[in-house]
């Protein structure tokens, strides 16, 4: 299969649904401004792709569950926002724009990623047009896993050490306890939603887990061997950023090579997981499987 058409057709999907999401404008417009900034100013959608993928791979339509796809991509776009901020990775380019900071102010910035990561929960929470696939418990159920991917347990505990561990000698326990934080969490519950909201059987949602868990570890690998090899342009973020401010990446400890060794073997582990998965989960793979090519 094509992956870069599958790619395509789902972010045209959950783009359009964020562009909806925003058309009306509300009293408080420099903030929404501000929000509707960073969301628009590209972004390759994994997350939100996966988690369609992954609906899809249980049987499910992707269009029913475009707004808690599009909720995965409020919360990884506030934490963008907050991540370019100067007191954290104090950084002047994301998605190939100036970065919110730079355009709106700091205090601004700051409220943007407040607002999208709050909205993220009432829209994960709120949305009335369901399909009849998608239950009450599901979403409850969804809720609580993207709560815990995102906060203290999740993304914003791998921040923090991140930031702890500026200027540390690298050691690999901390190296992937932040990886896993800071990055993969919110990718596994990507995955796990889809399935989780077409209510698929343990066995498959253990399935997805272990899909979800190992290529959200590869993600942020490659993202750190990007920082070091990729170009500014394509990225749509300033290379060596991660030199700049003395990160712990898998670079620095493993060096290139090694680096992108076991981020193959991640996506190996990944696509080993899928196995009680029929075609239905092909997408899965394919995207396993580009996340080692991306070069942004
Ligand atoms: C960048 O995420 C931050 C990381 C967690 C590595 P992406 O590479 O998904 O960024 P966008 O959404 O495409 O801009
Ligand atoms: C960020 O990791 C992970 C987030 C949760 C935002 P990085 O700091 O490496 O992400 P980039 O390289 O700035 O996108
Ligand atoms: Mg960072
Ligand atoms: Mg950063
Ligand atoms: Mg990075």
């Amino acid at each position: 299969m094509d992956i870069t058409v599958y790619l395509k057709e789902k972010k045209g999907l959950v783009d359009a649904f964020l562009h909806s999401y925003f058309s009306s404008p509300i009293t408080q417009k420099r903030l929404q401004d501000s929000m509707v900034y960073s969301l628009s100013a590209g972004g390759k959608r994994i997350r939100p792709v996966l988690c369609l993928a992954a609906y899809e791979a249980c049987g499910g339509e992707a269009e029913e569950v475009l707004p808690w796809a599009a909720a995965l991509e409020f919360i990884h776009t506030y934490s963008l926002i907050h991540d370019d901020l100067p007191a954290m990775d104090n950084d002047d380019l994301r998605r190939g724009k100036p970065t919110n900071h730079k355009v709106f102010g700091e205090g601004m910035a700051i409220l943007a990623g407040d607002g999208l990561l709050t909205e993220a929960f009432a829209l994960l929470s709120g949305f009335s047009v369901r399909s009849p696939r998608i239950t009450d418990r599901a979403v409850l159920r969804v809720i609580h896993e993207i709560a815990q991917a995102a906060g203290l347990q999740g993304m914003v505990g791998g921040q923090a050490q991140d930031l702890l561990s500026e200027d540390a000698e690298p050691d690999a326990e901390t190296l992937s306890y932040i990886h896993i934080h800071k990055t993969a969490a919110l990718i596994a519950a990507s995955v796990r939603v889809g399935g989780i909201l077409a209510s698929c059987a343990e066995e498959h949602l253990l399935g997805l887990t272990g899909y979800g868990s190992p290529i959200g570890l590869a993600f942020q690998v490659v993202d750190d061997i990007l920082d070091v090899e990729g170009e500014t342009e394509v990225l749509g973020k300033p290379r060596g950023s991660d030199e700049k401010k003395k990160k712990m990446t898998y670079p620095k400890l493993y060096g290139l090579e090694k680096s992108k060794e076991k981020a193959r073997e991640l996506v190996d582990r990944a696509i080993g997981s899928l196995e009680i998965f029929d075609e239905k989960a092909e997408p899965l793979r394919a995207i396993a499987r580009y996340l080692l090519e991306r070069k942004s």
